[in-house]
């Protein structure tokens, strides 16, 4: 077996994340869905070519956070198709060897969703404690101090049973309680119920927060309110999340899920994959599981924060490699539907450096649609906003990264023949220059660099499994790094953050091919001792023997 042939798909692969509200519109309604994913599977599979995809809910949901509100958990909401769009999609892509994705909600339904009706309608009834209630305080006070992600108290009151329940999101997201068996045997049967239709994993939404303590104690205060994360939380931020996520009792949960994932993986290996908010690095890496028995891929934030340069880079690079237990895969993200576009937060020129890092770097990449058009994060008029976030906490709202996708330079972009002015959220008005059309048809456009890293990785196993070896010492303006495996090509990639041009001299091997350079306008046979960067030029150097 070759080296590269023991490592699976979501390893080796690059994962494209579709939000699909704004993908493509199939049937002009201004609303992205199911067919039209189907209709841009070429774009997928033959232009990126990526490995698999991971779409946003699409369940029926009164869309009060946009699909991470889902009122049942085995259905398509209308607006995106039906199930027999979705078992298309299914067949349609795994005949094109592209993986599919599902996100999974598993801390909060929709306050809609028929449990959390039948849990609310009395104290007696048998779903009750499928979700958390608690009597006020003596001063009708909620029963803790835990806090909303989303802004507010985590407690919502109920007049009609006299209780208050737990949302640590939207008061319209119930938080599910997994200590409920019969709760946790109803997700289980959905998690089947996918795995059934053949998906080949799950995105898992805030996969931390499952597990609470069972006692409700409240959070500490922080000294000083400080963000862990690389987005200020508001109020959110004041209190050490001690208590309302990431309870111990999480991890034998997780060995649960991977065990019914692994009976479904004997041929078809099925990936499972955590968003978790944790940053922390031991704590966030015990989400892989002291055996590799827990999630395959707890997702890694903690790119999208930092500055842009090699000491900060390396850190996040060397902390997570230290963290990791033995034999764990790595990942890396540097946009999704909750961030900045990438292309709003750094310049054109890191934009393209961060995207040869993410495809180059050991472990799988998590990309998000349109960022490999450089689509910019898009200001919405207060009238037409709609992230209930952003309406309530001005600044916060993740509306202006989820704006429909820039197919064309064509009235809607390509994306719905709704027109412009119909999509659920306004087309981004650089969609003229900024599409897919036009940026294939220009040979320097950051799509063909995409392209170009896309397909390199895909011939290189170097870069999909090799070991990782940072160069040291070349310039402090430079990320360098080698990648290789035995028996093929070793790649060294080399990125100037900073904007001097600088001339490198690396010791070994004498002579390169470079393949890419972020500026795409060289290929050519480089002399390693004499290696010259432009400011801000990252190389894919390809060693020659
Ligand atoms: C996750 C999702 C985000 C959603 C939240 C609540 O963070 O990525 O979009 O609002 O969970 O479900």
């Amino acid at each position: 077996m070759s080296a590269v042939n023991k490592f699976l798909w979501w390893q080796k692969g690059v994962i494209y994340q579709i939000y699909p509200r704004s993908f493509m519109d199939a049937d002009g309604d201004g609303v992205g869905d199911i067919p039209g994913i189907i209709q841009r599977l070429d774009y997928l599979t033959d232009i990126l070519a990526v490995d698999a995809i991971w779409l946003s809910p699409f369940y029926p949901s009164p869309m009060a956070d946009f699909g991470y509100d889902v009122a049942n958990y085995t259905d398509i909401d209308p607006l995106f198709g039906d199930l027999d769009d979705f078992d298309r999609l299914i067949e349609q892509a795994h005949n094109r060897d592209l993986k599919i994705i599902i996100d999974f909600v598993p801390n909060h339904s929709s306050d809609q969703h028929p449990w959390f009706i039948e849990s609310s309608s009395s104290r007696a009834n048998p779903k009750r404690s499928w979700y958390t209630w608690r009597d006020a305080k003596q001063d009708g006070s909620p029963p803790n101090n835990w806090l909303s992600v989303f802004g507010g108290s985590a407690w919502e009151w109920h007049p009609p049973t006299d209780q208050y329940y737990l949302h640590s999101f939207l008061k319209e997201q119930p938080d599910l309680n997994w200590r409920d068996p019969n709760l946790k045997e109803a997700m289980f049967e959905v998690l089947r119920f996918w795995l059934d239709r053949e998906v080949d994993g799950f995105r898992i939404d805030v996969a931390h927060f499952i597990m609470k303590d069972p006692e409700l104690r409240d959070n500490p205060l922080k000294p000083v309110p400080s963000s862990d994360y690389h987005k200020s939380l508001g109020d959110y931020d004041s209190q050490i999340m001690l208590h309302n996520q990431n309870h111990a009792d999480i991890h034998p949960l997780y060995r649960e899920i991977r065990q019914l994932l692994e009976e479904y993986s004997s041929d078809q290996p099925r990936v499972s994959i955590g968003e978790i908010h944790i940053f922390d690095w031991h704590e966030w890496a015990e989400y892989y599981g002291q055996d590799l028995d827990e999630l395959h891929l707890p997702m890694n934030f903690q790119l999208l924060g930092i500055d842009l340069q090699p000491a900060a880079i390396q850190k996040v690079v060397e902390s997570m490699e230290q963290a990791i237990p033995p034999g764990a895969w790595p990942n890396f993200v540097i946009g999704n539907h909750d961030e900045t576009r990438i292309a709003s937060r750094r310049s054109e020129p890191e934009a393209r450096l961060s995207a040869m890092l993410l495809l180059t770097l050991r472990g799988t990449p998590v990309m998000y649609y349109g960022d490999e058009i450089g689509m910019r994060e898009a200001s919405i008029p207060p009238e037409r906003l709609q992230d209930p976030w952003g309406i309530r906490v001005p600044g916060l709202g993740r509306d202006g990264c989820r704006t429909p996708m820039q197919w064309t330079s064509q009235s809607g972009a390509g994306f719905s023949a709704a027109g412009a002015n119909a999509t659920w959220l306004p087309i981004h008005e650089n969609y003229r220059k900024t599409n897919v059309d036009d940026q294939l048809r220009e040979q320097g456009s950051i799509l063909n660099l995409y392209r170009q890293l896309l397909s390199l990785r895909k011939s290189a196993p170097a870069l999909q499994v090799g070991s990782f070896t940072q160069i040291k010492d070349v310039h402090e303006g430079c990320y360098a790094y080698k990648r290789s495996v035995n028996g093929s090509s070793t790649y060294f990639v080399m990125l100037n953050f900073s904007a001097e041009k600088l001339v490198l001299n690396i010791s070994q091997p004498e002579k390169g091919r470079l393949r890419i350079s972020t500026l795409l306008d060289r290929e050519e046979i480089v002399d390693m001792a004499n290696l010259h960067l432009r400011g801000f030029e990252g190389t894919v150097i390809e060693s020659i023997a």
